[in-house]
């Protein structure tokens, strides 16, 4: 298949991949109910007894923090005869009750009270084997992740090196400011495809292509399940949308003049800039339909903002968004209907494209890889270099060395 190929010979995926029900079927299965999926933003689970409730691979999990504050996550069913525990997000007491017959799980799962139920006698009944199901879960950044599978790798090692990648904007610690949902009529693969690529920016965002000019993207992408895209510098701007906001304090010179845009392997779409986060999570419902939660974070140090302020910002994102949309909507529809043969990909610009669609073709086969990162030398090929200095900083270097 083309996927494997080198990428100077690599085809794009198939329309199946796209479009068929049963390729769904089996991704769900194959992709994933073996990755980390993440569910939500950190502080969705911040207040005592916050639980919520997430499809992950067709399977309802819920998540919350015991007693002591430690994440949980649990199957969504309850131990005597399958009920839905949970509708849907809420907060809890000391329980988690079932509605049927009021069997109570405590916050660890653990099965604490079957009212009536060995009244008449029953053999062999000990609550301790009737706990509810758990599943693997973290924090990561100021993210919120289930895994179903045990074989998976730790999450640090899941996303390589990103985490120290990030570590200067102690992400963490950010903060919430607004969740929009938003629904797509396209395969999920397409939306986190789209954003990976900016080979589409000059045509399908001409606004945005004067304030984040072509040349100034450089690749981002070391070891771990992630596609990164970095501009620097992030906008030579005159209509200033992305600025309206203050900066966050105590960020180095490469992160404070740079956008961050990476595709987290399968599910998120993360935007880091230097004064605000854009979170899209993206949930497959469909081979043809995807809910995406867009969140906006904000960093600690920035107190009270104004509503017009933050609105700029958000706006300019959404007018973005809605250009996607738009363009991968017709991508679904093409691939639904258009007869399509696999075709090439650019190793300018598509190269993150190959490394996703490899990283799928992995969890198909159960390899258990982490691509590499990328080789500085290979900057002829991608026509721009690895995670650069932003140009201040080369400028300023270049004048000390005259
Ligand atoms: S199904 Fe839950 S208590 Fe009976
Ligand atoms: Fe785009």
């Amino acid at each position: 298949m083309g996927t494997r190929r080198p990428i100077l010979e690599a085809h794009a995926l198939p329309a199946a991949a796209y479009a068929d029900e049963h390729f769904f079927d089996v991704e769900r299965e194959e992709v994933f109910a073996t990755s980390w999926v993440c569910v939500g933003i950190h502080d969705e689970l911040s207040k005592p007894g916050s639980a919520i409730v997430r499809l992950v691979a067709g399977r309802s999990v819920i998540l919350t923090r015991n007693t002591s504050g430690e994440l949980r996550g649990f199957l969504n069913a309850c131990r005597h005869r399958g009920t839905r525990l949970l509708d849907g997000d809420c907060t809890l007491g000391s329980t988690i009750r079932c509605p049927y017959h009021r069997w109570g799980y405590d916050l660890d799962g653990n099965l604490v009270s079957t009212p009536q139920f060995a009244d008449a006698g029953v053999d062999r009944f000990d609550t301790a084997d009737y706990g509810l199901h758990t599943v693997r879960v973290a924090v990561w950044q100021c993210l919120v992740f289930v895994c179903l599978s045990e074989e998976t790798l730790p999450i640090e090692a899941w996303f390589g090196d990103l985490d120290q990648r990030l570590a200067g904007y102690r992400l963490a610690d950010w903060h919430s400011h607004q969740t929009l949902p938003v629904e797509i009529e396209a395969n999920w693969k397409l939306i986190s495809e789209n954003f990976q690529e900016y080979y589409h920016l000059c045509w399908v965002h001409p606004e945005l292509a004067r304030v984040s000019r072509v040349r100034d993207h450089y690749r981002y992408q070391g070891p771990g399940m992630y596609c990164g895209q970095t501009t620097t510098p992030i906008s030579s701007d005159e209509r200033g949308d992305w600025a309206t906001m203050p900066p966050a304090e105590g960020l180095d010179p490469s992160d404070s003049a740079s956008g961050r845009f990476i595709a987290l392997f399968p599910n998120v779409l993360l935007s880091i800039l230097p004064n605000h986060i854009c979170v899209m999570r993206l949930e497959a419902i469909a081979p043809g339909v995807t809910h995406e939660t867009c969140t906006w974070l904000l960093p600690p140090s920035t107190g009270h903002v104004p509503d017009e302020d933050f609105a700029v910002t958000r706006d300019f994102w959404l007018d973005l968004n809605a250009e996607d949309i738009d363009i991968v909507q017709r991508g679904q529809r093409g691939l639904a209907t258009g007869g399509y043969t696999p075709g090439r990909l650019s190793p300018r610009f598509e190269e993150p494209l190959h490394r996703f669609h490899n990283m799928l073709a992995d969890r198909f086969n159960g390899v258990p890889r982490i691509p590499d990162g990328d080789e500085s030398d290979d900057q002829p090929l991608y026509g721009t270099g690895v995670n650069p200095l932003p140009w201040r900083m080369v400028e300023s270097q270049t004048r000390e060395g005259n």
